[in-house]
């Protein structure tokens, strides 16, 4: 039988010179953002000159450092589309069953593309009911219609159903005499074929199959979002949270989802590292993995876990994180972001680093770009604005939106998302509810973020962020200093933006 230390005595082996004191002397200095400034350096740009594009992992390049966090008050369909078309990236929540985390995934990826390779269709022989009922769910207002052999015969639209007898058949309503586009047909082409004919939707078809549709609303979007991040098909760009544990989950989103984010409190850990290397297996789309806080959980995750494409650092620094007050355990994202950094330099891998949680301001962001992260994750900022789906409550003469942590009770009672903690964590909260100030559209809070983090790169006279990482040198600030370097000795009525 395994023996178990009786005593302190014991130990000496084990610890070899290590010493209790030591702990207490010596230990890591875990710097949050509040601890350190950005110190100014000798610059030759302008902030305008300034370049955020980034890369979330070796090859998904984004025109802005931000994603959202997959969490139930921040990132559903609208948010996921709204982040893209500003050039960022959100990671739609797990915290829902498998069908409904994929119908929000596929809306992103329908929301517009170049030519939309999931066409939701009909059948002919079905009735105009079951075409009504299909438009009204998937929010769509044509469907191409396919024969038995999945030829395109026709095209339905919401003028040909709007006032027909329900129990008529598709075939007897629709308009037969469909323009198709050949699979290569290039956007000008699909333009001047849309505007001849006076038409919005144009099926493209190879050997007469169905093989993608382009439509007017997507080429008109396209131009107004030219920031947008996309994927090769013209798609918006839109990742999913999974738990390590949940193959069936990723197995589904799989072929429509651009990357995935595993979404677990504490990911350094044997079970997560063997799970993770089964999803590494059967998944195709690229894996980002954490949450992790140390050197050693970045060393473990880069050497142990081939084909992993990112890490997620920072545990316990979140705005509705408790759990550091419950265990007193954490790493806070600075530190923690810095830590895997220096893992990844080290190793020589090429996996990017998502800081995430306790980002308030673009300053919060300079920091952790600053210390080696390629993009910063952020629930508390886009919690706030119109596209979270929190709901929206007036308080005291303001606007709030919901926001809860995935370890509050609040996200426990949907039970999708429990194996985000350990076992005892089931029972105790490590997260929080509450309401944070309503910021109006995303595209708002984008914009201000941009401009502080292009000031930022600025005063450290870093044109691109692989340039800040190099350039930008810290100083840490006392906690008087931290005071004095936020505004002080005014009184400040309700000015919610101004975070230190
Ligand atoms: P912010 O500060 O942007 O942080 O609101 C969002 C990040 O916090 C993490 N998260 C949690 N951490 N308990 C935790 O300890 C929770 O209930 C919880 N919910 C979310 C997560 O990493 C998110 O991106």
């Amino acid at each position: 039988m395994k023996r178990t230390l009786q005593n302190l005595n014991e130990v000496v082996q084990i610890m070899g010179t290590q010493t209790f004191r030591n702990k207490i002397w010596n230990p890591a200095q875990a710097a949050t953002f509040n601890d350190v400034i950005l110190l100014p350096g000798w610059t030759s740009i302008e902030p305008d000159e300034a370049n955020v594009s980034t890369y979330i992992t070796p090859t998904i390049q984004l025109n802005i450092p931000f994603a959202s966090s997959p969490m139930d008050t921040v990132t559903e369909e609208s948010m996921a589309i709204a982040l893209a078309r500003q050039g960022g990236i959100g990671f739609i929540h797990r915290n829902c069953d498998i069908e409904t985390h994929l119908k929000m995934v596929k809306r992103v990826k329908r929301a517009e593309s170049y030519i939309m390779s999931d066409v939701i269709t009909i059948e002919e022989e079905k009735t105009v009911a079951q075409a009504i009922e299909i438009m009204k769910s998937e929010n769509i207002h044509g469907l191409p219609v396919l024969d038995a052999h999945g030829h395109i015969v026709g095209i339905c639209t919401w003028r040909d159903v709007r006032f027909a007898d329900n129990n008529l058949l598709v075939k007897d309503i629709m308009t037969r005499d469909v323009i198709t586009a050949n699979k290569d047909i290039s956007i000008d082409e699909a333009k001047k074929l849309l505007h001849k004919h006076r038409i919005e939707k144009l099926p493209v078809v190879d050997n007469g199959k169905l093989i993608g549709l382009i439509t007017i609303k997507d080429l008109i979007l396209k131009g107004q979002f030219p920031n947008s991040s996309r994927d090769e098909e013209g798609a918006l760009l839109c990742g999913a949270a999974i738990s390590p544990f949940d193959l069936e989950r990723a197995k589904a989103l799989d072929k429509f989802v651009d990357l995935f984010i595993t979404d677990v409190a504490h990911f350094h850990s044997k079970n997560c590292f063997e799970a993770c290397k089964v999803l590494l297996k059967e998944i195709e789309s690229p894996i980002i993995v954490g949450s992790v806080g140390t050197y050693e959980a970045a060393l473990d995750c880069i050497t142990k876990l081939e084909g992993i494409q990112g890490l997620r650092a920072g545990i316990g620094s979140g705005s509705i994180c408790s759990t550091a007050i419950v265990t007193r355990a954490g790493s806070p994202t600075l530190f923690a972001t810095a830590s895997c950094a220096d893992a990844v330099k080290e190793t020589g891998a090429k996996t990017p680093i998502i800081a995430d949680g306790g980002i308030k301001n673009p300053g919060d962001v300079a920091l952790a770009l600053a210390v080696g992260a390629s993009v910063c994750m952020m629930g508390n900022v886009f919690a706030g604005t119109k596209e979270s789906p929190g709901r929206l409550v007036a308080l005291e003469g303001r606007y709030y939106k919901q926001y809860y942590g995935m370890g509050s009770e609040a996200a426990k009672q949907k039970r999708y998302a429990l194996d985000r903690y350990s076992q005892p964590s089931k029972i105790i909260a490590e997260g929080v509810e509450g309401w944070v100030p309503y910021r109006g559209p995303l595209v708002e809070t984008v914009q201000q973020f941009v401009g502080g983090l292009k000031a930022a790169m600025g005063y450290a006279g870093a044109k691109t962020i692989p340039e800040l990482w190099v350039k930008a040198k810290l100083a840490v600030v006392t906690p008087a200093g931290s005071k004095e370097l936020s505004p002080h000795d005014i009184f400040l009525p309700g000015n919610s933006q101004l975070k230190s």
